[in-house]
């Protein structure tokens, strides 16, 4: 106790004698501007890139278009972050069927460039710190510039990355990024959205500080204690030599520390760096676990001249891993089946621009289905992803994204490993999964090696894994660490693990069944599949084949199935109109399919009893319905309208199933163990739709970027819930929430997911110009009133500039046009068909803007009229404006609406910054009004 509170009076004093925070990482999220750009189109790329010297021949006066420091953004459209723009864009039966049939990407060169561009202001005090813009990733094959500085490319759209900008800032003032993203080629074989869809932010530490991803801690645990190793890097990016010391201290989960490390010193010229090793011993460690994830704090801080200079905080977790090769997986000591399932990282509405409360929502999902481990295909995750993991207790295998064991493959890998190595829940790297070209081969079985090689060089405390489809006992699979069985129709795991007796294993892949939400009877016509657990193809696995297997063999550590979610693309068996997979436990947005409660039953130990399907079959009386029960009940009874249709006994890690002759009414399950009863099931033949029914994951919402998961259902006006209903529904949102997406799970639903004002923007072509008394000019001029005619006759040094453009429509009552207008000259006088927009506009204001009202606008030509002194070159090279900017066209969205699919659909509702009460509001004709009222807090 006594030693926190003087710990506490180092640290105020010294941050008092540096009067500022020794570093900061602000969130970079807000206020960015977007446009689409052109892949090839130079015109509608802004023309980057086209100036004689280009952003490639000299640093920063190259930079041209859209990378230009001084580009005019004004038009574009604001968003804030994480932002995917494919969401937005139609579905077309023409475009790519893995990434969902979005158009974008190959063929669909409009909407496959985007620019985003955003003006920050840094104060001059930070001058003499490092500055550095981090993005945890873009997609995909992203440049960025900074004040039109070219910063670099990062092809992956996967691979967090980071540019030190510190030399090139404006201290004192504003700044401008720009960043473009083009993702007309592809890199994964699943939807991977589009733009800057992960997290941005600023971060800012002093000349001598610890890089990003330059600290590793692990730990080696005995009985009574744990050695925590630590590996600091430490850079010098000043001016001088430093002479400094680090120090750490472990602080328990309250904050309380636990144990503080001798100084190391050491001594860094300019420019250089350093690698520090020490440990520290923590007694009695609460160690890191699926039931209690404990997470330590690691306070590293550098010190110089009595001074702290930087400090650094990691999180991480005391725990120990192990894979036996006959008796599978272990945490801390003690035995875990792996029960896990992979997912790419898109979600209805949003795609893969996913709110941290969205991916938290997810992953509380599949641990309600009593999955503890995912599996991060086929890339690396979002960081914040990881940290939820370690908060909540769930392992991970996290992939790398390419095979290759180049410099610069091997560099990529190093990067993951780095970014993610103090996460106590991975346990695994991936370095790659079903690579068809070398699984199989001695090429595969040498890459392999190097790889995993090179990862326990960077990380020696995590084994290696590599997802193989194919060529079981040779290739890869012969050098692999941990061999990753991608479905069991590949090949016989017993033989490979006889073969190779002292290799552990994991079922990296089994599943990839295909089920559709609420639907018992196959309609390929309308592209649905039955949610019961059938085989995909002959010869493959169900989920509980897949499942019996690997429970029944203790050298198998787990199962992956493919997929906790449904996802965009891969919409196999079929093709368009479907546009999502088939193969979630839980559809895109999240709602369980039957599945998820056959792994309940099986994956953990709570009493589950779920029965399918639903009972309102009107139309089928008679017919033979497959009732099913999923349970962990020992006996399960079945009663159709309380009349017993009999007892059967469930087999282990099975499901029970009886035919059923149709007739409306109740049916029924009962589950008992010991013959005591534990749980009753029913569905109820329902009534009509009636009321609108709201329900959100959590309704009191953080002011800033929090989310509420809204499910909307209709109930018969027995209150029961319709789980047929179809009704189109839409939405009203009042207070400081919006809607970010919406959703129902149904594969081939092509409806909008998004409901934003459209924004266009008509760049004005480059003006004529005239001398006053030009005939040319006569007819322009005559259009205006006598009063204005005269003023202009008397002007001497002036000169007209003139130029047009076309509507194609007349405006209309949804549209809002803003000129945004740029200098081309001394005292502009501005004109629009005619109309006097602003008589006198300084040359100093150089950006000026009009709201034009529509009633001046005119369906075909419209004719812009300038009045000036027009700027004149002073130099040979000088190119004076003769644009006059970009006429903004928006157009506002209608209310956002969604069909509900078989019962169900869902709004993404998300808080906007102030505190206040969000009402949502849900209407449909002939049913009642739904509302949901969320409160948002400080
Ligand atoms: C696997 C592959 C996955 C997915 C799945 C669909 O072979 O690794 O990414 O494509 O098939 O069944």
């Amino acid at each position: 106790m006594k030693k926190t509170w003087l710990f506490l009076v180092i640290c105020l004093t010294s941050y008092v004698a540096l009067g500022q925070t020794v570093r900061e990482r602000i969130n970079f999220d807000d206020d960015w501007y977007f446009a689409y750009g052109h892949p090839f189109d130079k015109t509608k790329d802004y023309h980057t890139g086209t100036s004689y010297f280009t952003y490639l021949a000299k640093a920063r006066y190259g930079a041209d278009g859209a990378a230009a420091a001084d580009f005019d953004h004004r038009a574009w459209r604001p968003v804030n972050l994480p932002h995917d723009w494919a969401v937005e864009v139609p579905f077309d039966a023409k475009a790519s069927h893995s990434h969902g049939y979005k158009a974008v990407g190959p063929g669909f060169p409009e909407t496959s460039v985007g620019w985003y561009r955003k003006i920050f202001f840094i104060d001059s005090t930070q001058l003499g710190h490092q500055i550095f813009l981090d993005f945890d990733g873009v997609s995909r094959d992203s440049k960025v510039w900074v004040n039109g500085h070219y910063l670099g490319n990062e092809p992956s759209g996967y691979q967090s990355f980071s540019y030190n900008i510190s030399d090139i800032i404006n201290y004192g003032a504003d700044n401008v990024v720009a960043v473009r993203a083009d993702v007309s080629m592809e890199e994964g074989w699943y939807y991977e959205g589009a733009g800057i869809y992960r997290h941005v932010w600023l971060r800012t530490t002093p000349a001598l500080h610890i890089p990003k991803d330059g600290l590793f801690v692990h730990s080696e645990v005995t009985d009574s204690h744990a050695q925590v190793f630590i590996e600091t890097e430490v850079d010098n990016k000043g001016d001088a030599e430093q002479h400094f010391s680090v120090r750490h201290r472990v602080l328990d989960a309250a904050g309380n520390m636990v144990v503080q490390s001798a100084d190391e010193t050491a001594a860094l010229l300019p420019m250089d760096n350093a690698l520090l090793k020490t440990r520290v011993q923590v007694e009695a460690p609460q160690l890191w676990g699926l039931d209690t994830p404990y997470m330590y704090q690691l306070v590293t801080e550098i010190w110089a001249d009595g001074q702290l200079i930087d400090q650094y905080q990691t999180s991480f977790g005391i725990r120990t891993i192990y894979f036996d090769a006959d008796k599978g997986f272990f945490l801390n000591g003690k035995h875990a089946k792996l029960k896990g399932t992979n997912n790419h990282q898109d979600h209805a509405g949003v795609g893969c621009a996913m709110p941290d409360e969205l991916i938290r929502w997810r992953l509380q999902q599949l641990k309600n289905m009593g999955s503890n481990a995912i599996r991060s295909s086929h890339n690396p995750p979002t960081p914040e992803l990881l940290d939820l993991c370690d908060e909540m207790g769930i392992l991970v295998i996290n992939e790398n994204r390419l095979m290759g064991t180049t410099n610069k493959a091997l560099y990529e890998l190093e990067r993951l490993i780095k970014r993610d190595r103090n996460h106590p829940s991975v346990i695994v790297w991936s370095i790659g999964n079903e690579e068809w070209g070398i699984e199989w081969n001695e090429i595969g079985a040498r890459m392999t090696q190097t790889m995993q090689n090179f990862a326990r060089r960077v990380d020696p405390t995590r084994p290696v894994n590599v997802a193989i489809s194919g060529g079981w006992g040779q290739g890869s699979s012969t050098t692999v660490e941990i061999m990753g069985y991608n479905y069991l129709v590949h090949g016989d795991t017993d033989e490979h693990h006889k073969n190779f007796p002292h290799q552990p294993s994991i079922g990296t892949e089994e599943g990839s069944t295909f089920a559709t939400r609420g639907v018992y009877f196959e309609d390929n016509e309308r592209q649905y599949k039955v949610a019961y657990d059938v085989k995909p193809r002959p010869g493959w696995f169900t989920i509980q084949e897949g499942w019996k297997h690997y429970a029944e063999r203790d050298y198998l550590s787990g199962m992956f199935i493919w997929t906790g979610f449904d996802y965009r693309g891969e919409s196999t068996p079929y093709t368009w109109p479907s546009v999502t997979s088939y193969f979630g436990m839980m559809d895109v947005c999240g709602f369980p399919k039957d599945n998820v409660f056959y792994l309940k039953s099986w994956w953990q130990d709570e009493p589950v009893l779920h029965l399918l399907p639903h009972w309102n079959w009107q139309g089928k009386e008679g017919d033979t319905i497959d009732v099913w029960v999923y349970s962990n009940c020992q006996e399960l009874e079945l009663l159709l309208n309380e009349q017993s249709l009999g007892t059967k006994t469930m087999p282990l890690n099975g499901h029970l199933s009886w035919k059923v002759p149709y007739a409306p009414g109740t049916i029924k399950a009962i589950g008992y163990n010991n013959g005591e009863h534990v749980l009753t099931k029913a569905h109820t033949s329902t009534g009509a739709p009636q009321q609108i029914n709201l329900k959100a994951h959590q309704t009191v919402l953080k002011e800033q970027n929090d989310l509420a998961v809204i499910t909307v259902e209709v109930h018969d006006e027995k209150g029961l819930h319709v789980p047929t209903a179809n009704n189109l529904i839409e939405f009203e949102i009042d207070g400081p929430g919006k809607i970010i997406g919406l959703g129902n799970g149904n594969p081939t639903s092509h409806e909008k997911e998004v409901f934003i004002d459209n924004y266009q923007q008509i760049e004005l072509p480059e003006t004529s110009l005239y001398s006053l008394t030009d005939a040319k000019l006569a007819r322009q001029l005559t259009v205006l009133d006598k009063k204005e005619q005269k003023y202009i006759k008397q002007l001497e040094a002036e000169k007209a500039l003139v130029t047009e453009f076309v509507l194609a429509e007349m405006p209309n009552e949804n549209q809002i046009y803003t000129w945004y207008y740029i200098h081309v000259g001394q005292k502009q006088r501005v004109y629009l068909n005619g109309h006097l927009l602003s008589a006198q506009l300084s040359a100093n204001d150089k950006h000026a803007s009009f709201v034009i009202d529509n009633s001046l606008l005119k369906k075909g030509t419209n004719h812009v009229l300038l009045i000036t002194q027009p700027f004149e070159p002073q130099n040979e090279w000088d190119k004076p404006n003769r644009k006059a900017g970009v006429i903004q066209v928006i157009t506002e969205s209608e209310l956002p609406n969604r069909q509900l699919f078989n019962g169900l659909a869902q709004v993404l509702v998300q808080s906007t910054g102030e505190p206040g009460q969000i009402t949502l509001k849900a209407k449909s004709e002939g049913l009642q009004e739904g509302a949901i009222c969320l409160d948002v807090v400080p």
